[in-house]
């Protein structure tokens, strides 16, 4: 096979992957497993000897409070680190988080969060009359897994507040969590010292305020904001 053939088999698979599932990508033939490394390379094991990650969580013990799903949710986003295209405009975010049982008081593995949000001027993708997406692209909404430590991260901008339904909702970013054996969690996170917390029904009952922390880097500065989750069993909460 040439290379040319090769980039046209890679983008058919693509764009079939994209209208009919992972049921039409094949491996070539002529693949080989990628040989595996004996030596761990002092890759430090970071559980103690009952198996428990040496980590601390940052949320109080209680579910985390739930809040409205929102019109905007679109499933099936992709799995990736970065909200936002590269470079875009708005101030840049870090948010990095656990996520944790409420019965084993332990992290959460593998479990896959949904998160999206609006953009730096408060629109979400298919609110922007001008730059409408395409049906299979998903601007400024992820999916995460969480790692062996319930760990996640991912890098966004800050979002900006918006007008709905007569009032002004605060900034937010939305967040869907599920993980076996858990009641699915739809929630959203705000910013503290927003003005139009006090005023939305939803963000004035909402304990899930982040503050980010300005960090300075030799190019610019980023905010960086910690948002732990704990999830109910889905028997406590009738939701799964
Ligand atoms: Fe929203």
């Amino acid at each position: 096979m040439t290379d040319l053939n090769r980039r046209d088999v890679l983008c058919q698979g693509l764009a079939g992957l994209a209208a009919a599932g992972s049921g039409s990508l094949l491996l070539a033939e002529e693949a080989a497993p990628t040989n595996a490394t004996p030596d761990l390379h002092n890759y430090q094991d970071f559980l103690d000897k009952k198996g428990i990650p040496q980590i601390a969580p940052a949320a109080v013990w209680k579910p985390t409070h739930p809040d409205i799903l929102g019109p905007f949710h679109v499933p099936g986003s992709p799995f990736r680190g970065k909200v936002t295209a590269p470079l875009a405009e708005g101030a840049t975010l870090v948010v990095r988080g656990r996520l944790w049982g409420f019965d084993t008081k332990k992290p959460v593995r593998n479990a896959v969060l949904d998160v999206w949000q609006a953009d730096h001027k408060g629109r979400y993708d298919m609110t922007n009359p001008r730059q409408p997406p395409k049906w299979h692209e998903f601007q400024n909404r992820i999916r995460l897994v969480t790692d062996e430590t319930g760990y996640y991260e991912y890098e966004t901008i800050r979002p900006a507040a918006y007008r709905a339904g007569g009032g002004v909702r605060p900034a937010h970013i939305h967040y869907m969590v599920q993980a076996p054996g858990y009641g699915r969690l739809i929630t959203q996170l705000y910013f503290k010292g927003d003005p139009y917390l006090a005023r939305d029904r939803w963000a004035r009952e909402s304990n899930l305020l982040i503050a980010p922390r300005e960090k300075k880097v030799p190019k610019g500065k980023y905010q960086l904001a910690t948002f732990d989750i704990v999830l109910a069993r889905a028997e406590q909460t009738g939701r799964n």
